[in-house]
Formats: C-alpha cells, structure tokens, sequence
C-alpha cells in the first residue's frame, strides 16, 4: 500500500518524496533524489535514523524485543532448530524440508577443510596472537585459494562461497584456538554434526580419544543460532558497503570480522567478561554501577546497551537460561561471575539512570560466562560470535548482490575544513 508522500520545505518551496512501507516495522521516507534537488545532503552520523537498504532476512522490535529471522521468533529456532537449519533460513528464506536439511548439511560437511597450506599461515603468527587478527587474516586469504568461487555475478560461484564460509569458520577458528596453545591442529570428522565437530576441533588432542558433551554441543549450537543474523548492525553494514565495490566474499567477510572485533560491537563479549573479573564481587557492583553514570568517567558496562534494543535483548533472555543449563550440567554450583552478573543485572535494571536510557542486558552480557565455562578462553569470544554472524553476513552479502537497483555505497559529508588556500613555499611559512 502506498502512503502520502512526505513534504520538505527547503528555502522556501516545498518538495515531496516517495513514502515506502515494509512488511511491519517503520516506513522509510526515499529521499535519494534530495540533493539532486536541493543541493543538500542529510545529516546522520552512526545512521540513528538511516534504512541504508531494504532487506527479507531479518526484522527486530527494539521496543517490543522481538527479534525474527525470516519472520520465525528467536525463541522458536532457538527452542526447536539447529544451527544449520537456521543458516538454510537465512541463506535460502525458507525452512528445509527434512530432505533438504539432509542435503544441506552433507554439503556443508564436505566443505569443513582448508586448503592445507593454511597451517602455513599460522606459523606466521606469534602464539600469542589475538585469534581475531587470525582470523581477519585467514579468512582474507581463503580468496587466494579458491578462485573458483570468487565471481560474485555468477550464482553457482556466489552459492559455493557461501557454503565454504559457513563450512570453514569453525575449523578455521579451532585452528586459531589450537595454535594459541601450542596444540596440533584437529581435522574435522563428517560423521560429526557441525557444533560437535567445532567443540573436537578445539578440545580433542591425539593421545586419546574425545567425545562432545551433547548437553553442552547443543547449548553451543543454540548460542549459534543466537548470533547468526542481526539486521544492518556495524559489521553487516560493512559486509555490505564492502561488497557493493564487487569486493570478492571472502574479502568481505573479513572486513564485517575486523569490524565485529570491536568493543562496542561484538567485542562486547571479551569486554563483559573482563568486566565481570575486574568487578570480583557482587559486593562491589555498586562501586561500578557509580562509574557507569558517572559523565566524567568513560567507563560503560559492556553487555549492557544496545542502538536499537529499548527493552530487554530476546537473545539475552535465551542466553541467560542457556548459562544456566552448562553451569548445571559442568556441575558449577556457584560461579562468582555469575553472582556479580545476576546483582549486576538486579542493581542497574531497577536504576533511573539505566531506565530513563533503556538500557537493558544485550547478548554479550551473559555470553561470556557460558563460553568461559565450556573451557574457551576469553579471547576466543568475538571469534565465536564470528563464526556464528557468518551466515548473517553471506545472507545480507548476497541479497545486496542479487538486488538490481544495488550500486556501490557512497556516503558524503559536512565540510568543516579549511575553505581553498594558495600552496606557501616552505621558505615562507612562519
Ligand atoms: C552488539 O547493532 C547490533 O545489532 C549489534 C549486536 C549484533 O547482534 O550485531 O546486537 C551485537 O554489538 C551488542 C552491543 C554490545 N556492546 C556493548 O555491550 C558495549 C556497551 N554498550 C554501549 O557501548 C552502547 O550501549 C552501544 C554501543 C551498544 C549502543 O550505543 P548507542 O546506541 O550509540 O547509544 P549511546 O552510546 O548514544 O548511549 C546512549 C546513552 C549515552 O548517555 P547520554 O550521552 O545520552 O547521556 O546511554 C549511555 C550513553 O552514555 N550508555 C551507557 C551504556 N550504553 C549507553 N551508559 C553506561 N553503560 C552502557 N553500557
């Protein structure tokens, strides 16, 4: 249904632009013809108030917290699916029929090894590396290896990329957890499902054999399905901007990686651990809570906030009772991380300061806890939720790519600079 199109008065003589409405959610006004018309751009850093695209795949209720992936509700996918079902959702819009899930997950399978002159690139890396400098590395690289698959105008090319990144994430983050710890690396086994084949990768060594905890596979697969798509957030947004030059995927996976790395973004999740270590006790939430008010003071509290989120992150609702279910079946009876989050989590929802802002738990808050207690050490977090966001960013990646009126992305700007000025000789300069 067309709406009435929005007026702009603009020095005096009014111009009108087209008004588009979505499925559910907010209409958009297009104004891409306004600087043609007016000589003036719009004004909206960190894009508070910008659609950039129009997209099928996912759609969030900040306020209501509703979070759906191809109209499906976290919570059931979460409840009812695996992660691969979910990754055929993303990819195709559509649930698999079980025939379908069969094949998908067998192709997938036989995708899951690198080439193997990848261990080469390890041996570049200081043990100590960072996993995600690894893998922004890494996964750059897997272009130089698969030049079969990097046209992105041809749909079969565009289709085995996206199968080989989803495949390759996990052994490429297992090897990247292996490395940091001087362990050899694991092969996957395709007699494994995915999740159970990851945990092996990173927690299986030679000397005997090793068998996934199936309660903890699945919370791991669930954390998966919890992360695997978010709408236009910062590293999708990059996908896409980096996809639109004809980027190959490979290259902009990586770029939607190095951008994920961030501690505002999903960087969050290493940070809200560190968090919790250097808090200690629930007795001393109150101490960081002051400093999370406190203008002067730039300490924030990671896992908390969210740009669109106003109500409670549907993810962290899952998350939280999936830290729950691991502690109880690793036998944890009292983690103290968990104590400071629950106070934590107590003090500031019932705070003004963190009401009047809605800032509510996001996914990284409870994330943390659970990673760290299936034996992942903190830095593997972000590389987790990399592997899981993958799927996310192929998915955005390609309904850009198979968009027609899809051209490459071209901000401009307010100019604040100097205004033209004549070149001083070096003699002349005071
Ligand atoms: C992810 O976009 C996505 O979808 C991301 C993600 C995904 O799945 O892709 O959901 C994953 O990145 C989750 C967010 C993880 N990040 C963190 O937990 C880091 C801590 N949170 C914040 O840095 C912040 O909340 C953001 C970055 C998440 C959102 O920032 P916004 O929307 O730009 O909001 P803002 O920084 O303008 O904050 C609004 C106000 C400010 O106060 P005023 O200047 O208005 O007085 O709220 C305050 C902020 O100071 N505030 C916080 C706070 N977050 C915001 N105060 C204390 N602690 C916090 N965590």
């Amino acid at each position: 249904m067309s709406l009435p199109n929005s007026t702009l008065t603009v020095n005096d003589r009014q111009i009108e632009f087209p008004v588009k409405e979505g499925t559910i959610g907010p209409s958009v006004v297009d104004i891409s013809k306004l600087y043609a018309q007016t000589g003036q751009f719009t004004y909206d850093p960190g894009f508070t108030s910008t659609a950039a695209c129009e997209s099928k795949i996912t759609y969030i209720d900040g306020d209501k917290g509703v979070l759906l992936y191809r109209g499906y509700p976290i919570e059931q996918l979460a409840e009812h699916g695996d992660f691969l079902e979910t990754c055929y959702l993303l990819l195709f819009g559509e649930l698999p029929t079980a025939a379908q899930k069969a094949d998908f997950d067998y192709r997938v399978t036989r995708h899951t090894m690198v080439h193997d002159q990848m261990n080469r690139f390890f041996q570049g890396f200081r043990r100590d590396a960072h996993p995600m400098a690894i893998m922004v590395a890494c996964v750059g690289a897997l272009s130089a290896f698969y030049h079969d698959s990097t046209d992105i105008n041809d749909e079969k090319q565009r289709m085995i990329a996206s199968m080989r990144m989803i495949a390759k994430m996990p052994t490429l983050a297992a090897m990247a957890y292996k490395y940091s710890i001087g362990q050899p690396f694991v092969y996957p086994k395709n007699d494994l499902d995915y999740t159970s084949n990851f945990l092996r990768m990173c927690f299986a060594v030679p000397c005997e054999e090793y068998e996934a905890n199936p309660v903890l596979a699945r919370a791991l697969d669930r954390i998966f399905i919890l992360h695997a798509d978010h709408e236009q957030n910062a590293s999708t947004s990059t996908v896409r901007l980096a996809g639109s030059s004809g980027a190959n995927p490979f290259a902009c996976i990586a770029a939607g990686i190095a951008c994920l790395w961030g501690p505002a973004h999903g960087g969050a999740n290493e940070a809200a651990l560190k968090m919790l270590e250097e808090i200690g006790r629930p007795e001393r939430v109150g101490e960081y809570v002051a400093k999370a008010k406190d203008k002067n003071d730039p300490f924030r509290l990671m896992g908390f906030g969210h740009r669109v989120y106003k109500n409670y992150d549907p993810r962290a609702r899952i998350m939280q009772k999936t830290t729950h279910e691991v502690l109880a079946e690793l036998g944890i009876k009292d983690d103290p991380l968990l104590d400071v989050a629950m106070e934590l989590e107590q003090i500031a929802l019932k705070d003004e300061y963190f009401i009047e802002k809605k800032l509510y738990p996001n996914i990284d808050f409870y994330s943390g806890i659970t990673l760290k207690a299936m034996g992942f050490p903190t830095s593997m977090f972000t590389v987790l939720f990399a592997l899981a966001r993958t799927v996310g960013w192929i998915s955005q990646w390609a309904e850009m790519i198979e968009d027609p009126s899809q051209k490459i992305g071209r901000p401009r700007q307010l100019y604040t600079g100097a205004p033209q000025r004549e070149y001083v000789a070096v003699s002349q300069r005071g």
